[in-house]
């Protein structure tokens, strides 16, 4: 077995800032509430005439990863692609990154596990790299939420949350004293629970659903193509779950808290991260958040933050690094990095 590790990191988000304030502009809310909330202070949102979408936004913050891990395009040996915001309903993102970067007929799988969608797709090409089968893999999670959005005040609930951005990730297998020395990917965390998949869901159009008969119902109350969640009821179980996840992954690999150098906690809501940083007793330097920036972006925020992080130099040579997500489905997981 081969242990992976990351060599390339990239993160791409719109230039478009959309402040708190600007929202007023569609819907009765305050940058008081949003922030007191959330901590969200601005997220950003695609321009339509700039050309960015989910898959294009994967394809730049991808070109990043590939150069920082000295390797080009035909190194990549497959695509993982993250996201619950496709361009289109099929096919999926990773084949449009696969043509946009020019890159062999390698292949590409799509993730649809919405928050969680990025660590599922890291534990996906950990797998192949641990078994031999390739040996650089590009890791995607992008998302587009802004042009999917209810922006009035009947979906303010929802849409003051989210962002628009994409990260990508170069997994490569390790070299034989890397992997001595105990390097990459330790472990992955998975798990989901499907009986509350209608607690944060976007239902239509879908095949239960399809375009015709949304047409001809002609209802303007139906809000089933707008995302739809129970704050509150999302709120409770990520807080629970994003704990296990963490525990899991610390006793999987006989660690303790207090060796967590840096946590990369989906960026779902500031006041979730603070409540697993208080709970895990760990210091502001070894938590990293930019949910005040860039709202949640849902596949791309674990990426986007460890990316951020690592460019910021709070990821030093041997550090245990946790990502960690809650998100859609219930889906959530954990992936344990000794950097
Ligand atoms: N601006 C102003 N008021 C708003 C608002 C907004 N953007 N959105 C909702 N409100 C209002 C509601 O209408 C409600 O008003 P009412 O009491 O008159 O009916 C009030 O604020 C409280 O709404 P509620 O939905 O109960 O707020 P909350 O305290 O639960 O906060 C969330 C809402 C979404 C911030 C919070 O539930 C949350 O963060 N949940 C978890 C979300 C999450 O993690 N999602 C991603 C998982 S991957």
């Amino acid at each position: 077995m081969y242990n992976s590790k990351i060599t390339g990191l990239g993160y791409y988000v719109p230039d478009n800032i959309v402040k708190n304030e600007d929202l007023k502009e569609f819907m009765e809310t305050s940058d008081e509430w949003i922030q007191e909330r959330t901590g969200i202070e601005e997220r950003r949102w695609i321009d339509p005439k700039t050309g960015d979408t989910t898959a294009v936004m994967g394809a730049k913050a991808s070109r990043i990863a590939i150069e920082r891990a000295g390797l080009t395009k035909d190194d990549i040996d497959f695509i993982v692609f993250a996201t619950l915001s496709p361009d289109m309903y099929f096919p999926g993102g990773g084949v449009q990154v696969q043509d946009m970067l020019d890159m062999p007929t390698i292949g590409a799988l799509d993730v649809r596990n919405q928050c969680s969608g990025f660590i599922y797709a890291m534990s996906v090409a950990d797998q192949f790299i641990k078994t031999g089968m390739y040996k650089n893999i590009l890791v995607i999670g992008a998302e587009n939420h802004s042009g999917g959005l209810e922006k009035s005040t009947r979906g303010r609930g929802v849409t003051v949350i989210f962002g628009d951005g994409a990260g990508a990730a170069v997994l490569s297998r390790c070299s034989d004293s890397e992997k001595s020395q105990g390097k990459g990917i330790l472990s992955s965390h998975l798990h989901s629970e499907g009986k509350h998949a209608k607690e944060l869901v976007l239902e239509g159009p879908s095949t239960q659903r399809w375009v015709p008969e949304i047409l001809e119902a002609n209802n303007p109350d139906d809000v089933s193509y707008y995302p739809h969640m129970n704050g509150q009821f999302v709120f409770k179980h990520a807080i629970g779950r994003f704990s296990e996840a963490i525990m899991e992954g610390l006793e999987a690999n006989n660690l303790q808290k207090e060796d967590i150098d840096m946590l990369i906690p989906h960026q779902a809501n500031l006041r979730i991260a603070q409540f697993i940083q208080k709970k895990f007793q760990l210091s502001d330097d070894k938590v990293h958040n930019n949910i005040m920036k860039y709202g949640n972006t849902t596949a791309a925020s674990v990426i986007i933050a460890l990316t951020e992080a690592w460019e910021l130099g709070k990821i030093k040579d041997n550090d245990l690094v946790v990502l960690a997500a809650f998100g859609s489905g219930f889906t959530w997981g954990s992936v344990m990095i000794r950097w």
